[in-house]
C-alpha cells in the first residue's frame, strides 16, 4: 500500500467543515480498525492451527497499518470514548471462533469484512475525488481494497461447511459490527 500524500487532522478538519458527518465516520473507522487489530490478537490467543495463525499474523500486520493511518487523521481527543469496549469485543470476536476451529475463524472474518467493505463504500461515495476530500477518499479506498482482499481470502478458506450455530454467530457478528459503528459515530 502506498499513499501519494500524507493525510492528517488538517485534511479531516477541512472535509468535516463541508460535511460534518465525516468526523463521526472516521471515528467509527478508528474504532473498527482498533477492533480489527484485536480480532487477530484474539485469534492468535485461541488457535494453534498453523494455517489460521499465518492468516492471522498477515492480517494483523495490515490492520495495524490501517490503524496507524487512521490514528494519523483522527486526533486522540476525537476518538471514541468506548475504545476499551471495542478492544474487548474485537478480541472476543477473534478468540471465540478460534477455539471452535479454523472454519469458524474464516467465516467470522468473512462476515466482518463483508460489513467493513460496505462501511467504507458508504463513506467513499460521499467524498469527491479532488482536493482534501480526494486525499481522504484515496486513504479509504486503499483500506477498503485490503478489506475486500481479506474477505475473499477468508471466503476461499472457509469452504462450504457452515452449520446453524455458525450462521447464527456470523449474524451476531454482523449485527454487532453495525451497532458498534452506530455507537462509535456518536461517542
Ligand atoms: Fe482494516
Ligand atoms: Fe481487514
Amino acid at each position: 500500500m502506498s499513499l501519494t500524500m500524507p493525510v492528517g487532522p488538517d485534511v479531516l478538519a477541512s472535509v468535516a467543515a463541508v460535511d460534518p458527518t465525516l468526523r463521526g465516520d472516521i471515528r467509527s473507522d478508528h474504532a473498527g480498525e482498533t477492533g480489527a487489530v484485536m480480532i487477530y490478537r484474539g485469534v492468535l490467543a485461541g488457535s494453534r492451527d498453523p494455517q489460521v495463525c499465518r492468516f492471522a499474523v498477515a492480517h494483523l500486520a495490515t490492520e495495524r497499518r490501517h490503524l496507524a493511518i487512521i490514528e494519523a487523521i483522527l486526533a486522540p481527543a476525537q476518538r471514541s470514548v468506548l475504545l476499551p469496549v471495542w478492544r474487548i469485543a474485537g478480541w472476543l470476536t477473534g478468540f471465540l471462533p478460534a477455539i471452535v476451529g479454523a472454519h469458524a475463524v474464516y467465516a467470522t472474518v468473512e462476515a466482518v469484512e463483508t460489513f467493513v467493505d460496505e462501511h467504507y463504500e458508504d463513506q467513499i461515495r460521499k467524498l469527491p475525488a479532488t482536493g482534501a476530500a480526494g486525499s481522504l477518499r484515496a486513504v479509504l479506498l486503499t483500506c477498503q481494497a485490503d478489506e475486500v482482499h481479506h474477505r475473499d481470502e477468508a471466503r476461499a478458506l472457509r469452504g462450504a461447511a457452515c452449520g446453524f450455530a455458525l450462521r447464527l454467530w456470523t449474524r451476531l457478528v454482523d449485527a454487532g459490527s453495525r451497532a458498534a459503528v452506530v455507537a462509535a459515530r456518536r461517542i
